[in-house]
């Protein structure tokens, strides 16, 4: 039956990827905010719970999820480099002209001013940005968590002013990747009608006939015409 085709979206080590970015990035968020905010209810809650080593182990936590973060981020590198479906991937993610196009419409049809919604193709305009958001949100942070890390060895190549501003950098990158992923992200995934109460792909890798009919129908209708062509060789 059609309804139970399945379209690959996510492979396992796609999956894999996303796995250690997601948690890594959550331990990162909680011990981070855990070390700006020691006075916090719920870091205090966690001390309660853990133990007053918990104040110790947030820095030494932290690290640990950044160097998982940043060896996650390599083996992506890597990926996108040497990896056929890698290779494809990032060509999909890369900006194109309809995505302006696709924009205007979005909010044309969000405004109630046009009928049709735009018509995505693998990667909308949506998707595109948030994962050129994590890029650089990777790459910001690893600069800077690193210059804090090693204050001792910078702090004689940027001064005490560089390292306010890493740390300030550091932080205000904290809070935009947090709200990015708990606003943005979460929303796309959990609370977008279209996918309610949650787009599994991250999970099983696959999506359904209807998920792809409203996510990603150019895509759909691309798939199809390549089956067709092939059926008939
Ligand atoms: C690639 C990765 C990262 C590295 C190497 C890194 C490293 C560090 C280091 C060394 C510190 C200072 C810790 C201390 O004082 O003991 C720090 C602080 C902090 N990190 Fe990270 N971090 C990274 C990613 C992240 C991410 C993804 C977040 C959250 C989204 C985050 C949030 C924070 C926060 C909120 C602080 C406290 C800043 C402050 O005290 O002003 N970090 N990080």
């Amino acid at each position: 039956m059609k309804s139970e085709e399945k379209y690959l979206r996510m492979s396992f080590s796609e999956r894999i990827q996303h796995f250690l970015l997601l948690t890594s990035f959550i331990v990162l968020v909680y011990t981070g905010f855990a070390l700006k905010f020691p006075e916090a209810f719920w870091v205090k809650w966690t001390a309660y719970i853990i133990g007053e080593n918990a104040f110790e182990a947030r820095g030494i936590v932290h690290r640990v999820a950044s160097v998982v973060l940043v060896a996650v981020s390599l083996y992506h590198l890597y990926y996108i480099l040497f990896n056929e479906r890698g290779k494809k991937l990032v060509r999909d993610f890369l900006p194109a002209k309809n995505d302006i196009t696709d924009f205007r419409d979005s909010l044309k049809y969000l405004a109630g001013k046009s009928e049709n919604k735009p018509l995505f193709g693998r990667f909308s305009y949506i998707e595109k940005m948030e994962y050129w958001a994590v890029v650089w949100g990777t790459v910001i942070m690893g600069l800077t968590g690193v210059i804090l890390w090693f204050e001792n060895f910078f702090l004689k190549y940027v001064t005490n002013t560089g390292m306010d501003i890493a740390s300030t950098i550091h932080y205000y990158e904290a809070i935009l990747a947090s709200l990015a992923i708990v606003v943005w992200h979460f929303y796309f995934i959990f609370l977008n009608p279209d996918v309610y109460p949650m787009n599994k792909a991250w999970l099983k890798g696959y999506l359904s006939r209807e998920e792809m009919e409203k996510e990603h129908p150019l895509e759909l209708a691309e798939s199809e015409a390549l089956k067709s062509d092939e059926s008939k060789v």
